[in-house]
């Protein structure tokens, strides 16, 4: 039986203090925004899972699609010995690229979920007995150090979640990832890509409203978490396209003036009429600019794969 590992760099003491501190700054700013890291509590997650099902949901169908295309490529490209994926979440997609590397020695899944990181890894070696599995309970955002396994190394950001960072912090972050890295590792980046604008605003704005109720529910995460009284009824979901930014924003709209108090941060919050605080940004992306950000950080792009309809591409760079 191959080993299971878990290293938590992550204390629940930290994440308090970076909520707070998200918060805080978030709630004083003007314009108000909170960051989209703290959607994903279990509620958060399992309505982020309805949503990779949702008709108008697409990039989790098109990702897929790409990685059962291409897995036998990235693998003979590739050649990884170590797998290592930024916010593996449930795995779910990671088996594909797990049944095609043949010389795989570990997975490294990295993860703010201690429960995803030790479910999806038990399950994992159950189906690759000889697969070690080494989990990282760790926030990709902040500086990694990998365990010591051999190379050549891939590292995966899946979903689009990239598209979440804002250019500065996309820069940054693509910068520390090739600083894990050595010359001839790579990095398999999953992004969602500029369309139809309809198309897009759909995508975070459902008929069913499972959506809504993501965005809503970091009001309850900050309510249980922080002891606030923000009443979700009272914000309405927005979903709109920025089309100088290329971005999809999500925004909670007050629906009327109101007061919040959040007694933990020793503060009072005052919305007007119609005021409008931003919860997320969904980057979506073009080859040209992709290249562009990967060369920065010291990457060069070797292969772009998208699904048959072109919505959604998979990337395929070297650490130079
Ligand atoms: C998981 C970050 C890729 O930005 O599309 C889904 C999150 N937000 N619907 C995305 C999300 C609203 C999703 N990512």
């Amino acid at each position: 039986m191959s080993p299971f590992l878990l290293t938590r760099t992550l204390t629940e003491g930290a994440t308090e203090a970076a909520l707070r501190a998200d918060v805080l700054h978030g709630l004083r700013r003007t314009p108000k925004s909170l960051p989209p890291r703290w959607f994903y509590d279990a509620h958060g997650s399992e309505l982020f899972e309805k949503i990779t099902e949702l008709p108008e949901y697409y990039p989790t169908r098109a990702e897929r699609e790409i990685l059962i295309a291409r897995a036998a490529e990235i693998a003979g490209a590739t050649g990884a010995r170590t797998l290592v994926e930024l916010g593996s979440g449930s795995s779910e997609k990671t088996r594909f690229l797990l049944d095609a590397l043949p010389g795989l020695h570990t997975y490294v899944p990295v993860d703010v979920s201690e429960s995803a990181l030790t479910q999806a890894g038990r399950a994992l070696i159950a189906q690759h007995p000889d697969l070690s599995v080494h989990a990282l309970l760790a926030d990709f955002t902040g500086g990694l150090a990998l365990p010591g396994t051999p190379g050549p190394r891939l590292v995966a950001f899946l979903g689009g979640t990239i598209g979440n960072l804002l250019p500065a912090e996309r820069a940054a972050f693509l910068a520390s990832v090739r600083s894990l890295l050595s010359p001839g590792d790579a990095l398999l980046l999953g992004t969602d890509l500029v369309k139809d604008e309809s198309v897009l605003v759909a995508a975070y704005d459902d008929a069913a409203g499972v959506t809504a109720a993501f965005n809503k529910n970091v009001l309850s995460v900050v309510n249980r978490e922080l002891g606030a009284d923000f009443d979700p009824d009272a914000f309405e979901h927005v979903a709109l396209w920025d089309a100088e930014n290329e971005w999809i924003e999500m925004r909670l709209r007050s629906r009327a003036a109101q007061t919040v108090k959040l007694p933990a941060l020793d503060l009072t919050v005052d919305f007007t009429d119609g005021e409008e605080l931003r919860t997320e940004i969904s980057a979506k992306f073009r080859q040209d600019s992709i290249r562009g950000e990967l060369a920065s950080a010291g990457f060069e792009l070797a292969h772009w794969w998208t699904d048959k309809e072109g919505r959604f591409a998979l990337s395929l760079s070297t650490a130079g």
